[in-house]
Parts: C-alpha cells; structure tokens; sequence
C-alpha cells in the first residue's frame, strides 16, 4: 500500500493503478462502515484509492473541526489490512492554498435538512468531492447512507458537472444495539452512548406504524418526536419524513419512497441517522 500527500504524489501513484479505480473518500478515524466501503470497491474494483481529509471547509464556525477524531497511524494500519492500493492524505494548505476561491454550489437539495441547519456545509463537501474526483480520476466512488443527503447532493454534483463515474451508495452499518457507526461517536460518554440508540429507536417506531399501515407522514414525524423526547439525554434538532428523491417534506400522504431522517444532540454530539420506507429492499439510487 501506498502513501502519499501532494497532488502531485497522487497523479504519479494514480498512472500505475490497473483500472478500473475505486474512490473511498473519507476524513478517517475509520470504523466499520468505512471498512465496509473499502471491502465494497475492493470487491467491484482493480484497485481501491482511499483518501483521509478533514475537510475544513464543511465545518461551520461553531462545530467540532479541532476536535474531530483523528488516527492515520491506525487508519493506515486497517486500510492495509484491507488490501487498499493507495492512500491520498493530504494537508489542508494542498486542498485549499492561498488565494482558492472557486467553489462548488449545489442548489435545491442541498437545501433542506442538514443544509438548513449546517449553512455552508454542503457548499464544502460539494467543493472538496470535486476536487477528490478531479485528481483521483475513479471510475467508482463509494459513500454511506448515513450521510443521505450527501449521497444525493453527490449524486446530483457528478450528473451536472459530467464527472465519468459512478456513484455507489452503501447500507448504514450499525452497533448491535442500532447505533449508527459515526467518527463522532467516541464523543459519547457511556450513559450518553446508552442514551443515543434513541435515534434508532425512534426511527423503528416510525417505521413500524408505517408497516402496520400508517401512511400520514404527520403521523410518523409524530412517532418519531415523541420517542426522541421521552429520552432526557437527548435534543431534538430535526424530525423529517421527505421524498426519498427530492429530499422535500412530505405534507399528507405517503406514496411513493419516502427518507425518515432526524439530527440529534445527545449531551453535546450531534448524531444523524435515516430509514428508507416504501420499496425499500429495491431502491434505485440509496
Ligand atoms: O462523509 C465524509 O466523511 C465527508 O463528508 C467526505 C465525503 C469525505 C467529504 O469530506
């Protein structure tokens, strides 16, 4: 496996890489469900690029940039485990030097949910995806649907700006007890990590009456308010049940797919989570 930081490094690195290359974008402290992207491109791919950036530029002023979890000693160590090729970590100054002012916008669904609590915030990812995608060249990137929106603000970047790849989209990877593997979960001191199986348990509910025939998306923003506040360690930023693909609020009836999703402040961390319902074992697309 090998390493590298410039641009430069990586173009040179990336000549040698038999085709067709797997893109993992990631900000590393790796866990389980960035593995499980990784094994997903070793699977489909000849070789697997992994890049580990804090991206700073998709944290708001206020939020957790100095404080985010960071180990490449150990990430590389589990990258290599893996069989990854190649690894791009770049600095921050290589990203973005002096005078960068270019930037990727993407417009209606980067609009709502996170982007309407995170202003800016899809403004940084669009821009630095881009930026990966540019120098990288793959030929498939792999995301989680834990991050949804992400997923469907990238998916709409690549299909504008014409980048040659494909996007793939894997399954939420979870803790036994629900818990949504996050980088941010090692915030959490123990009742707070008890605590935080809430947004699973909450996101079940809504799931659960919608099976049992539930369809008012009303109704199961309601559910899953109600089970968020019962839990005194949490606080409810956002509930949502929206069209799975324009990722607008549901106002009535469900009827076609539709993504429950929620951000929660359990003590201090912000944690998200989301459930597809309506065809969900065949979704095009998540
Ligand atoms: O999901 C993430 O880890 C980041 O948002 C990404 C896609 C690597 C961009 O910085």
């Amino acid at each position: 496996m090998e390493t590298v930081k410039t641009i430069s490094e990586l173009r040179a690195a990336r000549l040698r890489l038999p085709q067709p290359v797997g893109l993992v974008p990631t900000m590393g402290y790796l866990h389980e469900g960035h593995l499980t992207l990784v094994r997903a491109a070793r699977s489909e791919c000849a070789s697997v690029v992994v890049s580990i950036f804090v991206n700073p530029t998709q944290f708001g002023p206020a939020e957790d940039l100095n404080s985010y979890p960071r180990d490449l000693r150990r990430d590389l160590q589990l990258l290599e485990k893996e069989g990854v090729d190649l690894v791009w970590a770049p600095e921050a100054e290589e990203m973005y030097p002096p005078g960068f002012q270019t930037w990727v916008t993407v417009e209606e669904i980067a609009r709502p949910l996170e982007g309407s609590m995170r202003p800016g915030h899809f403004r940084g990812v669009a821009t630095v995806v881009a930026k990966l995608f540019n120098a990288v060249q793959p030929q498939r990137a792999y995301f989680g649907q834990k991050d949804a929106q992400q997923a469907a603000v990238i998916r709409q970047m690549t299909r504008d700006l014409n980048f040659n790849l494909e996007i793939i989209v894997c399954p939420i990877v979870r803790e036994p007890d629900g818990l949504a593997m996050s980088s941010r979960n090692t915030y959490l001191n123990p009742q707070e990590r008890q605590a935080a199986t809430v947004l699973y348990r909450s996101l079940s509910a809504a799931r659960q009456a919608y099976q049992s025939g539930e369809r008012e998306a009303d109704r199961l923003r309601q559910v899953m308010t109600e089970v968020i506040q019962n839990e005194p360690l949490a606080r409810l930023q956002y509930v949502s049940c929206a069209d799975a693909d324009t990722l607008q609020e549901i106002t009535g009836r469900i009827s076609g797919r539709a993504l429950l999703s929620m951000a929660v402040f359990v003590g201090k961390t912000r944690l998200i989570d989301n459930f597809l319902i309506g065809e969900e074992n065949h979704a095009p697309g998540y």
